[in-house]
């Protein structure tokens, strides 16, 4: 096989594809809802699983509900797999997911066009609740995928609705036959948009992705006592919303003082009975914590704990706790970064290797292959939010970027 250089993917078709699945579950402002395994969840599976069909790929869908499509190669063997995650936040924009399973897509089309077929197969997958906006943890289906999370927990997690992933899959048609895990990955590349500012700052174009910080997600649940707001004194409260708050503020305390790469972020808090002149019994929070750096990571948690063990203590009220997600810091595989990174400059493209803030499949795939991630900017570093926009010059320099990786990949 000659494989050209100058092969380019279609930018035109790849915009159109993004606009397509972003009027699934489309919302105010330009953003999407798409929370995994829901009716929108749905219908983006079913309209990404169509073009991996019209593309000429074999599409499987596994126990968990990712769906692989796989191109063949001119031998048979491993694959070279992209892909990323179609799910959304409740919030989400269009393109985190979205763009390295389209991305990927658009690579297979170009490929198709131009006639060529590489030695290995190709392998396109989207991942079952990358987000963990519905369930716990994120990156679940990629997760269960390398043999890090049994089948059965994840099928009997409860979501923040009181559904469970098993019956879910089920509802939406998406509890595949085909094992987890299955076809073993050769390597696994995925493009995404970097959900932070730096490259957008920087006016660079391509982010070699060195690794991904390490996560910490704890839900705390504060039990007190409820009483009149106007009534109590306060030295004689159990306020469970007082010491969710002091809590919270100790959070950002905590990564306002380690300072570098430690991020902390209340972003979930309920309040019972949620009255405003009754003391709240009980608060219901979560506390997301990150860093690139695992002792510190630790750090941060251990102070976390202890401060809310003795807010707790000083103020009389039930303090428990339960880890949603905790993954160390991944690296990954140095020749998929230095790969990314060449060709990146190859392609005429300014590139600087940067870690991921975010939590991405790639993660996990790491774990049993070399893997690796190509970023391109997120407009003023906004994700996770409606207004989340890549240019379309990015988007095609990503998914070229992908498409000379995966080639080098599958020779
Ligand atoms: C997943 O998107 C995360 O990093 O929170
Ligand atoms: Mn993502
Ligand atoms: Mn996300």
């Amino acid at each position: 096989m000659v494989i050209s250089t100058e092969l380019r993917i279609d930018a035109k078709r790849l915009a159109a594809r993004l606009e397509a699945l972003g009027a699934v579950g489309a919302i105010a402002g330009g953003g999407v809802c798409r929370l995994a395994l829901t009716a929108e969840d749905r219908a983006g599976r079913d309209l990404v699983a169509g073009w991996m069909r019209e593309l000429g790929l074999s599409v499987t869908v596994d126990a968990i509900g990712n769906v692989i499509g796989v191109r063949e190669g001119l031998e048979s063997g491993a694959p070279v797999m992209a892909g990323s995650h179609i799910d959304t936040v409740r919030t989400g924009g269009r393109y985190d997911g979205n763009l390295g399973v389209l991305g990927a897509l658009e690579v297979i089309q170009t490929l198709n066009d131009a006639g060529l077929t590489t030695r290995r197969p190709l392998a396109v997958a989207f991942f079952t609740n990358e987000e963990g906006a519905r369930f716990n943890p994120d990156m679940m289906g990629s997760l269960v995928y390398v043999g890090g999370l049994p089948l059965d927990e994840a099928l009997a997690t409860v979501g923040i609705d009181g559904e469970s992933v098993g019956d879910c899959l089920k509802k939406i048609g998406y509890d595949g036959p085909a094992p987890c895990g299955q076809p073993e990955v050769h390597a696994y590349v995925e493009l995404h948009v970097e959900q932070g500012p730096v490259l957008d700052l920087d006016g660079i174009t391509i982010g070699a992705v060195e690794g991904v910080q390490g996560i910490s997600w704890t839900e705390f649940a504060v039990l007190g006592v409820s009483n009149h707001a106007g009534t109590t004194p306060m030295r004689l409260r159990h306020d469970a919303g007082y010491v969710a708050c002091a809590i919270a503020n100790h959070a950002r305390e905590i990564a306002r003082s380690l300072g570098g790469d430690q991020v902390a972020t209340v972003g979930a808090i309920k309040l019972s009975p949620n009255l405003v002149n009754v003391i709240a019994n009980q608060a219901v929070f979560t506390v997301d914590l990150r860093n690139t750096d695992e002792a510190v990571l630790q750090d941060a948690e251990r102070r976390l704990h202890a401060f809310a063990a003795e807010v707790a203590k000083a103020e009389g009220v039930e303090l428990s706790h339960r880890s949603l997600a905790r993954f160390e810091p991944v690296a990954f595989n140095p020749h998929v970064v230095n790969l990314v990174e060449a060709t990146a400059r190859r392609l005429g493209h300014t590139v600087r290797r940067l870690p991921s803030g975010a939590g991405h499949d790639a993660q996990m795939l790491a774990r049993i292959c070399p893997a690796g991630m190509i970023f391109v900017p997120s407009v003023a570093g906004i994700s996770h939010n409606v207004k989340e926009f890549t240019a379309l010059p990015d988007l095609e320099a990503g998914a070229n970027v992908l498409l000379h990786t995966l080639l080098a990949l599958a020779k």
